[in-house]
């Protein structure tokens, strides 16, 4: 399973990129709004500015959403988007403007994230318009009482059915049993924030075990 991490922080994506296991980004406009200063100061090109700055950390997929809900803007914004680096992943609402710009871009041979995915019948028509990932948010569907990685299950069953090439992307992670699942399940990518990256190493019985070995291990003079 892959490894993005979920989030527009610079130090949090190079923190990440040291550990050797990270293989793309995901961003939305939240994300982004929370690394802006001076949010009456940051303008469109400080936005594409940024999605280059990641670029340039990780070589690997990295999602940038538009910000518009027409067809016609999103493809615009998107081939823009997609201009900034040849990595760049265009992300689209699942909505039926969304699902046209998919259908545009990834027509034209742009990468396509098709987000905000909640349901299985969704996910059929990310797939059909031709995007090239499906992020079904499974940390807001468990916020409301319903099993997020029963959907991500659906969805790996019936892209398996199909043979469908869109990769399915884990998003809306919320601790470190949701990559534990989504890679039981066989999602393709987990995206993960920063604050479960850091816990997915950690276990209790291993730090008092290292604190036992490193205790025993003063019999051994130098
Ligand atoms: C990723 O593509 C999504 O934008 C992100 O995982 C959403 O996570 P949230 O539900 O924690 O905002």
């Amino acid at each position: 399973m892959k490894f993005f991490i979920d989030t527009a922080d610079l130090d949090e994506i190079r923190s990440a990129a040291e550990l050797g296991m990270l293989d793309g980004v995901t961003t939305n406009p939240s994300l982004i709004a929370k690394i802006v200063k001076d949010p009456s100061n940051f303008t469109r090109t400080d936005f594409f500015d940024h999605i280059a700055a990641i670029c340039d950390l990780v070589d690997g997929p990295v999602s940038a959403e538009v910000t518009s809900l027409d067809t016609a803007s999103m493809i615009k914004e998107g081939e823009a988007l997609a201009a900034i680096h040849d990595n760049v992943v265009v992300k689209c609402p699942l909505t039926i403007d969304g699902l046209k710009a998919i259908r545009h871009l990834s027509e034209a041979g742009i990468a396509t994230n098709a987000t905000l995915v909640f349901s299985p019948s969704q996910a059929i028509l990310a797939a059909k318009a031709g995007a090239s990932f499906v992020s079904p948010f499974v940390g807001r569907l468990d916020d409301i009482s319903t099993d997020g990685m029963a959907l991500v299950e659906d969805i790996v069953d019936i892209y398996d059915n199909y043979g469908y090439m869109a990769e399915v992307i884990v998003a809306s992670v919320r601790h470190p049993q949701h990559v534990v699942e989504a890679a039981r399940i066989g999602a393709d990518i987990a995206t993960i924030p920063f604050s479960v990256i850091s816990r997915l190493a950690v276990h209790p019985l291993t730090e008092s075990g290292l604190k036992k070995f490193m205790e025993d291990a003063s019999v051994i003079k130098p």
